[in-house]
């Protein structure tokens, strides 16, 4: 059985990058491999969010996830901070970690920039997203696209790891899926999709009301030369709309591209194919959210598990680097 981990910052509620580009892979890839998910909120404090914020976004993360499809039957589902291997691998990693590597990372740049001063966990961001994953020997990570850079830094911190102290981590490999690796923003067709960068009609919540993820798609970018083409160069908010169709219902983005006459029919089909995707989750969000002391133990049996796995790597990692 092949190990699979992946996880999420506690943004509050997902959006449609979050769930095309990665949580719905989890959701399928729980039901053959050993997996591992979490809800990473000790990355969330490399940039400033209110204490209040923080608790309440990681308790809507979690109901998320499991209204999502995530089973805790079928998943090892928990809170990153939860299980204090992660930040004691960290240390050892940072130290196998150079500066000059991390300064190098496109996340850091992006983040840092135009920043007065600026957190050092933000630089050393990828160095705990490296300990998440060779806590657990993984084989698989399920990311979007603008994670793997992360993951090329964390593969060559293991075999940097393993050629200097021994065989002590298993190499990971990113799952990137075809379609639906990079949704972008429906106002800014050359941004992702994202809930911190976004204009609030750029992104679509996995939890919106199909009215506004109506509003949102009929007044998504589109362009001027009336043309249906999979062509992310220059056509990027027609492609982005024939992806998420595309991505929704299971249906190549090329022979959708040829299927609609004009932008208002191609529109029409992504809202109603979001909706009907959404709708399910959306449901069973609120039901999960009222059951607090049930989301209350899911996770701690998660943290409890997963402490117990992560306990062993991070021993030998300890050993083999001399620590007594
Ligand atoms: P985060 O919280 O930004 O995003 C969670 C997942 O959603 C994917 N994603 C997207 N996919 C397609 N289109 C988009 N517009 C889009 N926006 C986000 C991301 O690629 C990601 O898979 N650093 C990570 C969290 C992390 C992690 C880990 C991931 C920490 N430790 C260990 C895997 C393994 C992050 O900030 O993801």
């Amino acid at each position: 059985m092949a190990k699979v981990l992946s996880a999420i910052q506690p943004s509050g509620d997902l959006h449609l990058g979050n769930y095309l580009g990665a949580v719905r892979q989890w959701v399928t890839s729980q039901e053959e491999n050993d997996s591992y998910f979490f809800i990473v909120d000790l990355h969330a404090l490399t940039l400033d969010i209110a204490p209040e914020t923080l608790r309440s976004n990681t308790v809507k993360t979690a109901a998320s996830l499991l209204a999502s499809g995530l089973d805790p039957t079928k998943c090892t589902l928990f809170v990153q901070s939860h299980v204090p291997q992660h930040t004691g691998l960290t240390w050892l990693l940072e130290c196998t970690a150079s500066y000059g590597e991390l300064l190098r990372m496109t996340q850091f740049k992006d983040k840092g920039k135009g920043q007065d001063s600026v957190r050092s966990g933000l630089l050393t961001y990828p160095v705990l997203m490296a300990a998440d994953i060779l806590l657990y020997d993984i084989n698989f990570v399920p990311v979007g696209d603008d994670q793997k850079q992360h993951l090329e830094l964390t593969r060559n911190l293991a075999i940097r790891f393993n050629n200097r102290y021994g065989d002590t981590f298993v190499i990971p490999e990113a799952k990137v899926p075809e379609v639906g690796a990079r949704i972008m923003d429906l106002q800014n067709p050359t941004n992702k999709m994202s809930k911190s960068t976004a204009t609030p009609l750029g992104t679509i919540g996995v939890m919106d009301d199909p009215s506004d993820i109506e509003k949102k798609i009929k007044k998504a970018v589109t362009d001027s030369s009336m043309l249906i083409t999979y062509d992310r160069e220059n056509h990027p908010g027609v492609t982005n709309l024939l992806e998420i169709l595309s991505a929704v219902t299971d249906m190549n983005p090329l022979q959708l591209a040829e299927k609609f006459a004009n932008y208002g029919e191609l529109k029409k089909a992504t809202t109603e194919a979001v909706i009907e995707a959404l709708r399910p989750i959306r449901n069973r969000y609120y039901e999960i959210l009222e059951e607090k002391d049930t989301l209350r133990d899911i996770l701690k049996e998660g943290s409890e598990k997963a402490s117990s796995v992560a306990e062993v790597t991070l021993a030998k990692a300890r050993s083999a680097m001399g620590l007594l």
